[in-house]
Parts: structure tokens; sequence; C-alpha cells
């Protein structure tokens, strides 16, 4: 059963986003998706990371529809190999993390921005003790990078925690190896058991049991 299906809604976000300095949209046809697994939970105070935050618009949506939610933000701000392939990406890259600082200002100290490669900032949250509720994984897309970013995450996944994969089903680059779908299979299979499956499609979302 997919559960994100079931219950889609088609509130209109559009506002949240006037007057933000973004570039790209790779992430708005799935905010019904989202709201349909979070809305039960919207007032929560929640804790949520984000690995891949590029501009900042899943940011953003995340800070909005939980406004009680308190969000950090992995990203080197370095951009990744896919961003080279397009020119409109590879001229956005030197200005992505200032648009993140000036489009997330207004939530101040509800997002912590982590300027690091994910593997290292996600070993010092372990480190911390940090938990989270939700995690969104859209960082580099190597297969081997989704897969390291997915189980160093895991055991900071509250019980019932979702975890969502962007770009599984990707294919703009030319190997699977440069894809996330590899690095999630082999991650859920390792993982069999402990999750449960609430949808299955351009992304792949699941809660932890
Ligand atoms: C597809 S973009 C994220 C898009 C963003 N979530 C949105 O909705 O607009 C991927 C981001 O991951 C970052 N990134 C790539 N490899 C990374 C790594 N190893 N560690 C941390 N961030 C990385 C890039 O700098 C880029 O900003």
């Amino acid at each position: 059963m997919d559960r994100a299906k079931e219950n889609m809604t088609s509130e209109d976000y559009s506002a949240w986003f006037r007057g933000k300095d973004l570039t790209t949209d790779w992430t708005s046809r799935y905010y019904p998706i989202w709201a349909s697994l979070l809305g039960s939970r919207r007032n929560e105070p929640l804790t949520v990371l984000e690995i891949g935050s590029w501009e900042g618009r899943s940011a953003i949506f995340f800070l909005r529809y939980l406004p009680n939610c308190r969000l950090t933000c992995i990203d080197t701000f370095a951009g990744s190999a896919e961003h080279l392939t397009v020119e409109k990406w590879r001229v956005a890259v030197p200005h992505i993390e200032a648009r993140f600082d000036a489009n997330v200002a207004e939530f101040g100290d509800r997002v912590v921005k982590l300027k690091s490669r994910s593997m290292q900032a996600l070993a010092r949250l372990l480190l911390q003790g940090a938990q989270f509720d939700l995690v969104y994984i859209d960082g580099s897309h190597r297969s081997a990078d989704v897969q390291s970013d997915a189980t160093l995450s895991w055991p900071m996944v509250k019980n019932h925690g979702i975890v969502v994969f962007d770009d599984y089903d990707w294919s703009l680059m030319g190997t699977e190896m440069d894809r996330p779908k590899l690095g999630v299979d082999t991650f859920l299979r390792v993982r069999a058991g402990e999750y449960r499956e609430l949808h299955r499609g351009y992304q792949l979302i699941v809660e932890k049991i």
C-alpha cells in the first residue's frame, strides 16, 4: 500500500517561496507526498536532518510545514558532479551558500548549518547522540555516498522516524555507481525488517519500525 498517495493533499505552498533567492526547483513536486506523511505530526517539535541543502528550497518547506521543528542542514556548498553537467547549475554553485544563508535567515536558531562533507558531519552528530524524526537524504548522488549517508543516519532515526531518499529513480548520470538507487537498495537489504516502506516512486520513503 502506498500511504503517501492515499493521503495526498493539494495545498498551495507557493507563498512560502515568494521573495526567496532560488534558481532551481527540484523539490516542489514532492511537497504533497511529504505533507501526506507528515501532516498528522505537523505541530510537534520534530527534529529534522537534511543532507544536501543547495539554496535551501527543501529546508524552507520543512521549516514552514513543520512550524515547531528544528532543522540540521549538512552541505559542503561546493555542489556535486552532476552540477557540472548543466550550465545553469554550474554557474549557480559559487552562490548557493550565500543564497542558502539568506533564504533561511528568517528562521534563526531553528536551523543549524553544518558546512561539511556528510560523512564527517554525520559522524560528529552520532558522537553527540543526535536523534531525528525525519531525515532527508539529497546530498551526493553517488551510490556509495548515499549508502553511507543512510548507514550513518539510521542509528539516529527515532522509532517511527521517516527517511526520504531523493532521486531514487534518477537516471542523469551514466553508471549505476553514480546514481542513488544501488546505494538505497543495498542499504535497505541490509536493514530488512527494520523499516516499513511508505512510498516508492521517484523518491523512496521508509519508516523505521
Ligand atoms: C541536489 S542538491 C540538494 C537540493 C536541495 N535539497 C533542494 O531541495 O533544493 C545536492 C547538494 O548536496 C551537496 N553535496 C554533494 N555531495 C555532498 C557531500 N558529500 N556532503 C555534503 N553535501 C554534499 C551539494 O553541495 C548540493 O548542494
